[in-house]
């Protein structure tokens, strides 16, 4: 290993840890503009009804009662905006996310929607969280979780912002098991997506990128048992669309 220092996985390439969070950084300033249309586009529409369920599990309350959530590596806020939609008049989402182009087209989208003031677009880290401990009713994480360098640390974050009570929940991409569908996935996945991503983003090794980090992430089993080490109790997933996604979910008691 050059320099002896510890490698990580930047989708299939084996790199040095410090560098993955470059490579990460560059692909999502690369696609920030095209990344909602190319979210509807590879997964014809289905990321939205993932999203939904991810929604449903929040349960934001219909009240006036304040009710803070953290959306880590929000992005462009699609999930912050169907939380603050679907909440009463205490709902507010903390956006999240490291990379400055993302978060500049979620502010734009938030003006857009009339959002302002609901959702909030914030610089940081999921490794290292600029939040006091136990500030929040609910932290989430919607295909985020899997372009943290350092995963641990990034789940005892969310562990110590959320308060006693409150509830982590993270979808991420999983593993598809169904004979014959995996198959299936398998040939979309390596020979449609990077190609789709090349005539929409002009940017094909960003999507390279994102279906082999979808195979270099844990099983879903594995992925439960990290959540737990991090200190959340009750944790339990739920496969999506014959696994292709899952919604996993932990508690800070
Ligand atoms: C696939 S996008 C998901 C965006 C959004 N959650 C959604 O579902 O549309 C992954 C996001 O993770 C962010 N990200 C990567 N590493 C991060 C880190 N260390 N801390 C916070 N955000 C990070 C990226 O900047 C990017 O916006």
């Amino acid at each position: 290993m050059p320099g002896g220092g510890e490698q990580t996985h930047f989708g299939y390439q084996s790199v040095p840890l410090e560098d993955k969070q470059g490579r990460v950084d560059d692909v999502f300033h690369s696609v920030a503009r095209r990344y909602d249309l190319m979210n509807d586009l590879m997964s014809g529409g289905l990321h939205r009804a993932w999203k939904d369920a991810l929604l449903t599990a929040v349960n934001p309350p219909k009240s006036e009662r304040n009710f803070h959530v953290l959306d880590l590596a929000g992005g462009t806020g699609d999930v912050a905006f169907r939380i603050v939609g679907a909440g009463g008049h205490g709902t507010r989402v903390t956006v999240c996310d490291i990379n400055a182009g993302m978060l500049e087209v979620g502010r734009e989208r938030a003006t857009a929607r009339g959002f302002d003031g609901l959702v909030a677009f914030e610089q940081g880290n999921a490794e290292q969280l600029p939040y006091a401990d136990r500030s929040f009713d609910c932290v989430t994480v919607a295909f985020g979780i899997r372009n943290v360098p350092r995963i641990d640390k990034a789940l005892d974050e969310a562990h110590r912002v959320l308060r006693i009570g409150g509830r982590f929940l993270c979808l991420e991409f999983s593993s598809v098991d169904v004979p014959g569908i995996d198959a299936l996935y398998e040939l979309y996945s390596f020979q449609v997506i990077p190609r789709m991503g090349e005539l929409v983003t002009g940017d094909r090794d960003a999507y390279q990128y994102l279906v082999e980090s979808i195979r270099k992430f844990p099983r879903p089993k594995a992925f439960s048992r990290m959540i737990e080490a991090a200190g959340f109790r009750r944790a339990s997933f739920t496969p999506m669309t014959g696994g292709v996604v899952a919604l996993h979910s932990g508690w800070r008691l």
